[in-house]
């Protein structure tokens, strides 16, 4: 499935600064950490964790996450198969460029389906894209269950719930598995440092 294109007469114009230029100056490669996974996975508490430990270390990024980017960009889609295809297209898009701006992007959501992960991947250069599976068991989320959603979805309120109603499509090749049910937010987004620190992320 894919997005209709409908602009025509445009070019595309590239800029006198490079990304050497970029990573120069703020001693870091841009690139995004995808984390995907289950609703209560712990995506998002990863991912604050990871940026403040970036920030404490001088390091420029960013979050995006689930629920803010559809209080906004995003607050005209719902849930079907397709609203979240459109979703995970725009943020993509938007973690395309901020990547190319030289920052280190960590998103934080559900994109439960493999394609839509996949073209997110194209559109940005080699290693740049790194996925993290947040592996939680279903009934670990339940448990944790912070705002009730998991509930509501077995009751039959919240149509189409990952994990319940709908489908949860694990990465088949991540670059990192996180076991968030047996490992620690510190550990996690320790562990996401070291990735970051090894492929020279951080320079
Ligand atoms: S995604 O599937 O399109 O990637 P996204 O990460 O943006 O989802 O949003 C998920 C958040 O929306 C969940 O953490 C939850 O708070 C809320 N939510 C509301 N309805 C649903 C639903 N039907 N399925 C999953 N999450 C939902």
């Amino acid at each position: 499935m894919g997005t209709e294109v409908r602009a025509t007469n445009i070019t595309w114009h590239g800029g006198e600064v490079t990304s050497e230029m970029r990573q120069d100056r703020m001693r870091q490669r841009g690139a995004t950490v995808w984390l995907t996974g289950l609703s209560a996975s712990g995506k998002s508490t990863i991912a604050r964790d990871l940026e403040r430990k970036l920030h404490e270390g001088g390091r420029i990024s960013y979050v995006l996450d689930g629920d803010n980017i559809r209080h906004g960009l995003n607050k005209d889609l719902g849930f079907s198969p397709k609203d979240r295809e459109e979703n995970i297209r725009r943020i993509g898009e938007v973690a395309a460029l901020f990547t190319d701006a030289n920052l280190i992007v960590i998103t934080a959501f559900i994109s439960p389906y493999r394609q839509d992960r996949d073209n997110v991947r194209k559109l940005m250069k080699e290693g740049q894209f790194i996925e993290v599976h947040v592996d939680c068991d279903v009934d670990t989320c339940e448990k944790r269950d912070p705002k009730g959603l998991y509930q509501k979805a077995k009751a039959g309120q919240i149509p189409e719930f990952t994990g319940i109603s709908a489908p949860y499509e694990a990465p088949l090749k991540p670059e990192i598995v996180i076991p968030s049910a047996r490992m620690s937010v510190d550990e996690a987004a320790g562990l996401l440092m070291t990735y970051l620190r090894k492929n020279r992320f951080l320079l």
